[in-house]
């Protein structure tokens, strides 16, 4: 893609131009995004680059060792992978607001990158894998009044105090322009396809209080999802596809036994680029399938539901 091989070389000398021989920390979340990013970043100043990889407790099942081995072992990155489960999950305690679980994440996101920003030896620049969508849905809603739907995260410009710069290479592209940069840049295909993951991870997908045992019930039904999704060879047809685990137990029965259980809805749409979305029309044998494995295969979930609303007026994800 001569376009993209383009963007490669313009965003490359851009790099180089506004980092000169600083150092450069990267948040890798094991996005695409941010995984496009880093390579490209890489491939720009080398070594000036550290990849910081913040394990906060909300990871899917088997993410941190995938996205680790991968950057560490086959790109041979300088990559730190700090493990925050306790710092995060502890301040997430009790916490059922949206927003405040956006924020609480955010905020621990830097003081965790600050921290490591000084271990690397004062870098002076943060890279993120901030997309054009993410840099205007923050500011307004569909062309409507200026209003904040959401805290992301990774947008929003970092405190003063950490006196570091922002690189976003990434800034002006769509994401289906960052998978053609990702495939431009040698990334395995398997991982460009990878459906998207928010930087607050399974908060977002666990509304009301986070726990411990809530995460793990989700990992696995999600786990079984995504599997149901790849073996009816749907994955790629679908924008983004997760489980959220519901803030509310119901009554079942299986076997002779009365369960008490979480329900849990399964969320699947198509999109463009994330700003708008359509729920995925799934078979009704696909999706009574999918929930008779969850409910087999998962104990803490015995209730499945299909979340069969658009963007907008919902959004993709719960929070
Ligand atoms: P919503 O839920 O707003 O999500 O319809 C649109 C897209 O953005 C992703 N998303 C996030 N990505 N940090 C991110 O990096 C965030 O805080 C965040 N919140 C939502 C979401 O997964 C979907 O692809």
């Amino acid at each position: 893609d001569w376009t993209m091989s383009a963007y490669r070389e313009e965003a490359i000398a851009a790099i180089r131009a506004q980092v000169g021989d600083e150092k450069v920390i990267c948040g890798l979340s094991g996005g695409v995004d941010s995984s496009v990013a880093a390579v490209l970043i890489h491939e720009a100043i080398g070594d000036q680059l550290t990849c910081v990889f913040v394990d906060h407790g909300l990871l899917r099942k088997g993410e941190a060792e995938e996205v680790v081995t991968m950057f560490r072992d086959h790109y041979n990155m300088p990559l730190i992978h700090a493990d925050e489960q306790e710092l995060f999950l502890g301040a997430l305690d009790g916490q059922d607001d949206p927003e405040t679980k956006r924020k609480i994440i955010g905020k621990l996101f830097i003081d965790v990158f600050q921290k490591h920003a000084k271990e690397v030896g004062d870098a002076k620049f943060l890279a993120q894998g901030t997309l054009y969508p993410d840099v205007i849905e923050s500011v307004s809603f569909s062309g409507g009044p200026s209003v904040t739907i959401k805290s992301h995260h990774n947008v929003g410009g970092l405190p003063e105090k950490m006196g570091l710069k922002l690189v976003e290479p990434l800034r002006e592209l769509f994401k289906d322009e960052v998978r053609a940069l990702g495939v431009e840049l040698g990334l395995p295909k398997s991982f460009i396809g990878r459906h998207p993951f928010p930087g607050p991870g399974l908060a977002i997908r666990c509304p009301g209080e986070i726990t411990r045992q809530k995460l793990d019930i989700l990992r696995e039904a999600d786990a079984v999802y995504i599997d149901q999704i790849r073996k009816h060879g749907l994955y790629d047809d679908i924008w983004q596809a997760f489980v959220a685990i519901l803030p509310v137990r119901t009554v079942g029965v299986m076997g002779d036994g009365r369960t008490y259980d979480f329900a849990c809805a399964l969320r699947a749409v198509t999109s463009v680029d994330g700003m708008t979305a359509d729920y995925y029309p799934f078979s009704h044998e696909f999706l009574g399938e999918t929930a008779t494995r969850i409910i087999n295969e998962v104990p803490g979930i015995n209730r499945v539901t299909y979340d069969i609303t658009s963007k907008p007026p919902g959004t993709i994800e719960w929070e």
